[in-house]
């Protein structure tokens, strides 16, 4: 195993609310994702790099043990619920709710419910639980548009000011969990870059308890 320490995030929202968490730890990225092509970056660390995924990528990466660490929405991991990860930390950043959400005016809605989302195993449980039978149509964004041409009855999609439900004459229905991003961890790379990683760890908690 290397002795280079990757962490797995992806750009936008991840990155830019990651970044006080990561200079607390004392890891601060030489290149900006929003402006540089590379994939890889590297950072004031010599044994620390970044790697820039899709945010649905994350878990994929740090299970299989293309990065160590990886920071992913509860929404992302609630999708991938047999991954084997370390999940030590709630890192209280990007934090929204996945809702169900519906026209305004939707009237009564005949025979089984449609549903569009992209996240379609916390949509299937979310109706499960309910003992409700649905019908989910995966997608992979603006699900607020579905509803809107006929495509599905309901959505299921993450809401933080509720400005875009709004924007679209939907409305949030139900509550399915509260969301924000973790720091996930391989579990090889937890036994074998212990020290290091415990390190990082620390460093983060602290920081979110002092912010
Ligand atoms: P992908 O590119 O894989 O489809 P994405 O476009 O959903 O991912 P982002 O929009 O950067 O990626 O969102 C990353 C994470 O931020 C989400 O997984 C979610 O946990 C959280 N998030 C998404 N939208 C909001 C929002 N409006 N407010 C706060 N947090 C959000
Ligand atoms: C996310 C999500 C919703 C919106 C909710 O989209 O997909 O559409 O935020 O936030 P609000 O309740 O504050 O309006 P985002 O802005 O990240 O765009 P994207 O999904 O296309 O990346």
């Amino acid at each position: 195993m290397s002795d280079i320490l990757t962490l797995a995030l992806s750009k936008g929202r991840i990155f830019e609310e990651t970044l006080p968490l990561l200079k607390a730890a004392g890891i601060e990225p030489i290149d900006d994702p929003e402006t540089s092509r590379k994939l890889i970056l590297d950072t004031n660390q010599p044994d620390v790099r970044l790697i820039i995924v899709r945010a649905s990528d994350v878990p994929t990466y740090v299970e299989y043990g293309g990065a160590d660490l990886g920071i992913a929405g509860k929404d992302v991991l609630l999708e991938h619920p047999n991954a084997e990860l370390y999940e030590p930390v709630d890192l209280k950043i990007a934090c929204c709710k996945l809702m169900t959400a519906g026209k305004i005016d939707e009237g009564q809605i005949k025979g089984r419910l449609k549903v569009a989302t992209k996240f379609v195993e916390s949509t299937r449980r979310f109706y499960a639980s309910q003992g409700q039978q649905v019908d989910i149509i995966k997608l992979y964004g603006s699900m607020e548009l579905a509803p809107l041409v006929g495509l599905a009855d309901r959505i299921v999609d993450v809401v933080d000011t509720g400005n875009t439900l709004r924007a679209n004459g939907l409305v949030p229905m139900e509550h399915i969990a509260d969301i924000s991003s973790r720091l996930v961890v391989n579990k090889a790379s937890m036994k074998m870059k212990h020290a290091r990683i415990q390190i990082f760890i620390d460093r983060v908690r602290k920081a979110i308890e002092e912010q």
